[in-house]
């Protein structure tokens, strides 16, 4: 695949087949990714990814969390709350993804429904989770660095054939995937990845994003 097609074609996925990907190409994927550069090369990433039973445990678990806490207890604190262009980005991405969906904004229901799928993965068969030294918490360059490896990861799924979407949603219950995992509270969980091969029938994986005009991003200065 062109790498402008990879960075063309990965949208963020939001229904999945049952389908398994297989471990050995898994590990080539998760090395792939690995390549992503960082500050001083620390590679400040450690990844939990749970597949098959696993996955459907911890499905189970996030969808009894959320159900129990609906703020979530995060390591990083989120508001998820924008101003300005932000927040008309936000709700553009909203409404779109909700109209593919068939969830009206006045139905809270379905407004809810929307919202349970990412706890459950929106059934996909695998889940990353990616976390940080606690050290590094308060570093923000460390978390770019994260960003850069969450990136180069999706683009090595879609050069693949699978989908993924990137999900601050599945870092609302750390401690719930620390204990299932076995990880010690010396990392904190920044984001989850749900992936696998996307269901193509489920109108949710027709929806695009936009993106603002260049000029409203970026100065080049000669
Ligand atoms: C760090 C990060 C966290 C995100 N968290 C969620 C999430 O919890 N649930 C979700 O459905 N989408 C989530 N998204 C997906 C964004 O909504 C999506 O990337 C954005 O709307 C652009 O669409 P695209 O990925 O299809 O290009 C997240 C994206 C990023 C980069």
């Amino acid at each position: 695949m062109q790498f402008s097609d990879a960075v063309n074609q990965r949208y963020s996925c939001r229904a999945f087949l049952p389908d398994l990907v297989p471990q050995q190409q898994l590990e080539q994927i998760f090395a792939l990714a690995g390549r992503a550069p960082s500050n001083c090369n620390v590679q400040p990433w450690h990844t939990h990814v749970v597949s098959g039973a696993a996955c459907d445990a911890m499905r189970e678990k996030m969808a009894a969390a959320i159900t129990e806490n609906p703020a979530g207890s995060p390591d990083f604190a989120w508001s998820g709350k924008f101003t300005g262009p932000y927040q008309e980005r936000q709700i553009c991405a909203a409404l779109g993804l909700w109209e593919k969906q068939g969830v009206d904004r006045k139905d809270r229901a379905k407004r809810d429904w929307s919202w349970m799928r990412n706890f459950k993965f929106f059934d996909a068969p695998h889940a990353a989770f990616i976390f940080l030294p606690t050290g590094f918490a308060e570093e923000l360059r460390i978390a770019g660095d994260v960003g850069m490896y969450a990136q180069t990861l999706m683009l090595a799924l879609t050069d693949a054939g699978l989908a993924s979407c990137p999900q601050t949603s599945l870092s609302f219950f750390p401690d719930v995937v620390r204990e299932a995992c076995g990880v010690d509270d010396s990392f904190r969980l920044l984001m989850g990845l749900s992936f696998g091969y996307p269901d193509l029938n489920d109108p949710a994986n027709e929806f695009r994003t936009e993106r603002a005009p260049l000029s409203d991003t970026t100065v080049f200065h000669q």
